[in-house]
Parts: structure tokens; C-alpha cells; sequence
């Protein structure tokens, strides 16, 4: 177990300068479990080394994958091919990541061996129903405790194709679903009910196999891996809180270079736009499948929207520090279709309106949203909930109040950006760690 950590921030000289943030927490788990069940050695540059992805990586070693994780930036992966994974002696820890939990579910219902997932408090609560049930209709031999993990799957079953209707949004579902149909005996098909991020789609196609994706259908055959070299961009959802900081307390503009800008993630940048904000992509490239670009992001004014629902699902896990920015913008704000965040690794609804009422904020919480009028900020204490994106946001929102805003619990920001506090001092934010 980790223990707590206090952060107190104020607001600091304003943000500014250039950074860089972490790898994508969804694309290095993807390389290591694609990596690792593909024939001949995948190189990952870029790999984002915090507690969730290092989980998955713990994981494969512990089914008999030899990964090497040499000084340099980049870790190797000796592909053990699609049938050479083991059975892992003790049950497999997800810890924090129901990305790690919910793809693997999807991989080890293809295996020939059992094995049990389990995690941390706050992963033992998430429904797991939603991989669980698709991947029983494949065929798949899975028991949950009441729809929660620990999820044990039992191994040696023959997966059947066919065709998935999502009722949610994931990507961590359609990605599970896509991966049990690598071990199925006949094409598999998921139609989301929305566009949902598509890098399991991309790599899986790098790695060489036949995906095809048709707006919201995506079908894959299976197949065989090679293994390649996959470089991993800046997370976007890491910039995303200096994005919403450079906006709101710029001093002057914020360079955020190498960061993935695939289209499937950026609807912050949308929703941003539309209350106001200026932000320029520059040198825009490719890393292997994935868009890539420098951010420019200037200082603005915001004002209130209606955010658009179709934006939600390409900005899901924006929507901490996007309550943040809701919250200094002029006027009303209103999220609604954001139920989804319900059952992320808190209840971001609950914890973000009572975070940003405890700093003076007008926010109302609805069940599937929030309705937020923008204004002042007060100083306050706040609990993250042990939800890193509670805690980087409300360390956002200091930056333009006017008292010191002490945030609770903040240890599990390294599941997802470990550095968050250096790279924060190095873009001018005023963050300590509390005695
Ligand atoms: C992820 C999908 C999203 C997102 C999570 C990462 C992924 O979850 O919130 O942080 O890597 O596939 P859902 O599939 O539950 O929406």
C-alpha cells in the first residue's frame, strides 16, 4: 500500500516555458501485452515507467515474458509468440490500472492456463462485467465477485468470433474484445456506440494484423504478431493539465513538445476552443501509427459552455481538470452523457464537485455531469480520493486561487505521470509536498 502524500499549492509566478510530459499510459500498456505475445522482439521507446504500466509489465514477466529494461530509454520485449505465454504462479496484480485489468481479461481468455486479477482498493470497486460478459459470449470461462474483480478466467476454452454491440463507450472493452480475438477461430467484430480511443487498432495493425476500422465498427481476423519498434508520444492526458494551466494562468505562451495528438483523444482541445482558449499544434508528425505534435497553448480568457456530448468520450479523462477550467471560466458550464466517469478510479463527478466547492467554487453535481458557474477561488483543503487526475487538477486550480489549496492523498499521481511535481515547478506552478 502506498501512503498518503499532501500537496499544498498556490497560486505561482503564472505558467509558462517549455516542457514535456510522460509517455501514453494506454499506448505503453498495449506495446508490452502486444509486444510480448508477438513473434521476435519489439523495442518501445518512450515507455511511460509509472506504477500502472510497470503492473502490466510485472504481469508479463510473471507469464514468462523476457523484457529488458536497460538504462537507456527503451525497454525490450522478447515476444514469447501468440501460444508461448505461461501460467504465472500467484495471481496477477493490476494494482491501480483497469487498463492493465480490463485488457488483460480479454488476453487470458485465450490462454491455455488459469489465472486471477486482482488490484488495489480503489480497482476492487470497478465493474468488470462489461469485459466479462462479451468475452463469455466468445466462448470465455470468467467469474467476477458480484460484477468485481477478482476476475478468474479459466483457461483452455475455444474462443468463437462474432459480432459485439457495445452499450458503453470503452475502448478498454472493444480492446479486450479485440485482443481474445487474436485466439478466436473466426473473425471478430465491435461497434461502439461511440468512437473510442483506437490505439489498440493502430498497433494491433502495425504489428501485422488484418484490422479494419469503418467509423464506429472496427473487425479483426485473427492472426500472428511480429514484433517492431513502437515510439510512444507525450501523454495527452498528462499535457492536458498544463494545457488547462497555460490557459488560465499563463504568463506568457507554454511549449509542450511530443505530444500524441490522435484525434480519438483530443476532444479537450475541441471543447477548450470553444469556450475560448488558443492553442496551436505545431510540427505535427507521426511516431510510428500515432499523430504527434508540439503544443502551443497561450493565455486566455474562457467562457462557459454547453459541452457538446459527442465530445465526451474522445475527452474522457479530461474531465477533472476540464471541471477546473469550467470553474475560472466566465459564465456557465454544463457537462452532461458523462456518467462514465462514475466509475473511473473515483467517482470524478463526486470528487470534483466537492473539491471545487471546498475552494469556493458553484458546482453542482447532476448524474451525469456537472453544472459549474465560473468565478473566484478560494483557498481550502481537498481530498483527491486517491485519484491521481483529482489531485494534478485541483493542483491546476491553485494556480488561480487565492489561498493555498491543500490537496489530500495525492501518492497514486504516479500511476499515471511520475515527475508531475518537478515538471509542474519547471511550467511555474507553486506545488510543495506537505510535511
Ligand atoms: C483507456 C480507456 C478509457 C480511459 C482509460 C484508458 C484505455 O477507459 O478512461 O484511462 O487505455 O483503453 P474506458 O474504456 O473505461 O472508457
Amino acid at each position: 500500500m502506498t501512503m498518503t502524500r499532501d500537496w499544498v499549492a498556490r497560486a505561482g509566478q503564472g505558467v509558462g516555458g517549455e516542457i514535456t510530459v510522460p509517455g501514453d499510459k494506454s499506448i505503453s500498456h498495449r506495446a508490452l501485452m502486444l509486444g510480448g505475445i508477438a513473434e521476435g522482439e519489439t523495442q518501445i521507446h518512450g515507455f511511460l515507467e509509472s506504477q500502472d504500466c510497470l503492473a502490466t509489465l510485472a504481469a508479463m514477466r510473471a507469464m514468462g515474458v523476457v523484457i529488458d529494461t536497460p538504462p537507456e530509454e527503451v525497454i525490450l520485449v522478447r515476444g514469447a509468440g501468440l501460444r508461448g505465454l505461461k501460467p504465472p504462479r500467484d495471481s496477477l496484480d493490476m494494482g491501480n490500472a483497469g487498463t492493465a485489468m480490463r485488457l488483460f481479461t480479454g488476453l487470458l481468455a485465450g490462454q491455455h492456463f488459469d489465472s486471477v486479477l486482482v488490484g488495489d482498493s480503489s480497482l476492487m470497486k470497478r465493474p468488470m462485467e462489461r469485459v466479462a460478459g462479451p468475452l463469455r459470449e466468445m466462448g470465455a470461462r470468467i467469474e467476477t465477485q458480484s460484477g468485481r474483480p477478482p476476475v478468474r478466467i479459466f483457461g483452455g476454452q475455444q474462443l468463437q468470433g462474432g459480432d459485439f454491440h457495445l452499450d458503453v463507450p470503452s475502448a478498454q472493452v472493444k480492446s479486450a474484445i479485440l485482443l481474445a480475438g487474436l485466439y478466436a477461430t473466426s473473425r471478430t467484430s465491435v461497434t461502439e456506440p461511440a468512437v473510442t480511443r483506437d490505439h489498440s487498432e493502430r498497433m494491433l495493425r502495425a504489428f501485422g494484423v488484418n484490422v479494419v476500422s469503418d467509423g464506429r465498427k472496427v473487425t479483426l481476423e485473427p492472426g500472428a504478431l511480429t514484433g517492431l519498434r513502437i515510439e510512444v508520444p507525450g501523454d495527452f492526458s498528462s499535457a492536458a493539465f498544463f494545457i488547462v494551466a497555460a490557459t488560465l494562468a499563463g504568463r506568457s505562451p507554454l511549449l509542450i513538445r511530443n505530444v500524441g495528438v490522435n484525434p480519438t483523444r483530443t476532444g479537450l482541445l475541441d471543447i477548450l476552443r470553444l469556450m475560448g482558449a488558443r492553442i496551436e499544434l505545431e510540427r505535427v508528425r507521426s511516431a510510428g501509427d500515432e499523430p504527434v505534435a508540439d503544443l502551443r497553448v497561450h493565455p486566455t480568457r474562457l467562457c462557459g459552455i454547453d459541452v457538446p456530448e459527442d465530445l465526451v468520450p474522445l475527452s474522457i479523462d479530461e474531465f477533472p481538470v476540464l471541471f477546473v477550467a469550467a470553474a475560472l471560466a466566465e459564465g456557465v458550464t454544463r457537462v452532461t452523457g458523462a456518467a462514465e466517469l462514475r466509475v473511473k478510479e473515483s467517482d470524478r463527478i463526486g470528487a470534483m464537485a466537492q473539491g471545487l466547492q471546498a475552494i469556493g467554487a458553484d458546482a453542482r453535481a447532476l448524474p451525469d455531469g456537472m453544472i459549474i458557474r465560473g468565478g473566484q477561488l478560494t483557498g481550502g483543503e481537498v481530498d483527491s480520493h486517491g485519484d491521481h487526475r483529482v489531485a494534478m487538477a485541483f493542483a491546476v486550480a491553485a494556480t488561480r486561487a487565492s489561498g493555498a489549496v491543500r490537496i489530500r492523498d495525492t501518492s497514486n499521481v504516479a500511476t499515471s505521470f511520475p515527475g508531475f511535481e518537478a515538471t509542474a515547478r519547471a511550467a511555474g506552478l507553486d506545488l510543495e509536498v506537505a510535511a
